[in-house]
């Protein structure tokens, strides 16, 4: 049994408040230093409520306690990254101290969930800065302080908001340090933290606590599904807001449209969940077009590949392949019809007990055959399906698991989610493509520069599935007459 943690004497050496580099206060009077420290009113919040998945974070925490008894957990937010000289990027915290807490991205910068072992289970702790001190001046002088960045929760609001006890994270480190016992961390966020457990953790257990995040990630609760909803619902308006400006792009380029989704996200999540992919013409080939600086052109295809990321994380991922002029040409709706149609079937493959593989190997034989029938390739399917030589046009995977990360559950074992089986409450998106690049010499010169995926989010439910993303049309006529009522 490891032994309690008890915060570190306090280091003599401690930094002293930094001032800012920008010169703005190049030095501080003593008698202004003294007016500071006073005047200031009581804004102890007193009437918090838990956070609405304060319930689920718990069952989520006793999960990870069932799963390593007797040894201390460490779970870190992560810390803010510079972008340049003394500004930084937009803080996100990792996905495994979000689940675990619902922390929130203003105030969880350095934050650490520590599960401490007891006789039985565990008990939890998080690790937060606290207000800013008045007392010290770095409430006004330093770069985190809150005058700068804003008002954080104290610990106690901090601990009635998650339902954990809250501390204050500087004295985690040298705590760390002197604990003894096994101990186990989520690597990759915060160096610091690190550093203290160095001589204490394995890369193989650490991995082991990773995996088990992970995994636990791909049955999503009712919290969640709602989450996924809405992050869905936003990203439909978001495409309606795209539709409407059509004309805009046109008359500048595909940032327009990056920029329009943006707007929605910005507004009713906490961002987008990836880099928006708005790919016109030949740029819907690139899989992963987010230079997003190319014309946008009447007669041709726009690839919108996009998701808005709610307050708590989790995101959409949805494509449209929409016609700018607001009609397919034969040749463009012939080859949307086929994803279309290779869509539908990887949907139909969907359902508890079916192989997680099913749906990809659905949609694939469809592509397949109609590559076959339009002579692109020689017969029959099964040879083609056998050596892959679809992948030419079809080039990714058909689908990944969805959640708080785009492509989520990535350090889950392959055992049970490539070579798995859906259950229940998993949520992924089904995204079949055809891609004729604009130098591919074994294709006819028309459909050089034709990109085309479809792409929605699916719930694996009791009987079947449920589409979150069925509010925006799919089949092309359909898309056809939505636009068409936008544009109105
Ligand atoms: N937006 C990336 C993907 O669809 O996987
Ligand atoms: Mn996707
Ligand atoms: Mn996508």
């Amino acid at each position: 049994m490891a032994e309690e943690l008890t915060p570190a004497t306090p280091d003599e050496s401690e930094e002293p408040i930094k001032q800012r580099k920008n010169g703005l206060y190049p030095g501080v009077s003593d008698e202004l230093a003294e007016n500071m420290k006073s005047g200031w009113a009581d804004t102890e919040l007193r009437d918090l409520e838990p956070i609405p998945q304060a319930a689920e974070t718990a069952a989520r925490r006793a999960a990870l306690s069932a799963r390593f008894p007797g040894e201390r957990l460490v779970i870190p937010a992560g810390n803010l990254k510079t972008r340049s000289n003394d500004t930084e990027y937009a803080f996100r915290a990792s996905v495994e101290y979000a689940y675990l807490t619902g922390g929130r991205p203003d105030e969880s910068a350095d934050g650490v969930l520590v599960l401490e072992p007891k006789d039985e289970g565990h008990e939890a702790t998080i690790y937060l800065l606290p207000r800013s001190d008045r007392e010290n001046g770095e409430f006004w002088l330093d770069g985190q302080g809150e005058l700068w960045v804003g008002r954080r929760h104290s610990l106690t609001e901090a601990g009635t908001l998650y339902g954990i006890p809250a501390s204050d994270v500087r004295e985690l480190a040298g705590a760390l340090r002197e604990a003894t016992g096994p101990v186990r961390v989520v690597r990759g966020y915060d160096a610091g933290i690190e550093a203290a457990l160095t001589d204490k953790v394995t890369a193989e257990r650490d991995e082991e606590l990773r995996v088990f995040l992970s995994e636990a990630r791909l049955v999503k609760d009712d919290f969640e599904v709602g989450e996924l909803q809405k992050a869905v619902d936003s990203t439909v308006r978001g495409f309606e807001d795209v539709v409407k400006v059509l004309d805009k792009a046109e008359a500048t380029s595909e940032r327009y449209i990056e920029g329009t989704f943006f707007l929605r996200a910005r507004v009713e999540g906490n961002d987008v969940g990836y880099g928006t992919i708005a790919a016109a013409g030949p740029h819907a080939c690139t899989l992963h077009w987010v230079r997003n600086d190319g014309a946008v052109r009447s007669g041709e295809l726009l690839l919108l590949d996009a998701g808005v990321e709610t307050h708590t994380y989790y995101t959409a991922d949805v494509t449209r392949t929409l016609p700018i002029n607001g009609r397919f040409s034969d040749l463009q709706r012939k080859i949307y019809d086929a994803v279309y149609e290779a869509q539908e079937a990887g949907i139909a493959a969907v359902k508890p007990g079916a192989k997680y593989r099913d749906f990809h190997d659905a949609a694939q034989r469809v592509l397949a055959e109609k590559l076959v029938e339009w002579g692109l390739v020689e017969g029959p399917v099964e040879r083609v399906l056998e050596l892959g030589l679809q992948r030419r046009w079809t080039l990714h995977g058909t689908g990944h698991m969805l959640g708080m990360d785009v492509h989520d559950c990535a350090a889950a074992r392959v055992e049970t989610y490539v070579d798995g089986t859906l259950e229940p409450g998993m949520c992924l998106t089904v995204e079949p493509g055809l891609y004729f690049q604009t130098d591919d010499l074994t294709v006819p010169e028309e459909y050089r520069g034709i990109g085309v995926r479809i792409e929605d989010d699916i719930l694996v439910t009791e009987d079947g599935n449920r589409n979150l993303s069925a509010a925006l049309p799919r089949r092309s006529d359909e898309v056809e007459a939505w636009m068409a009522s936008l544009k109105g």
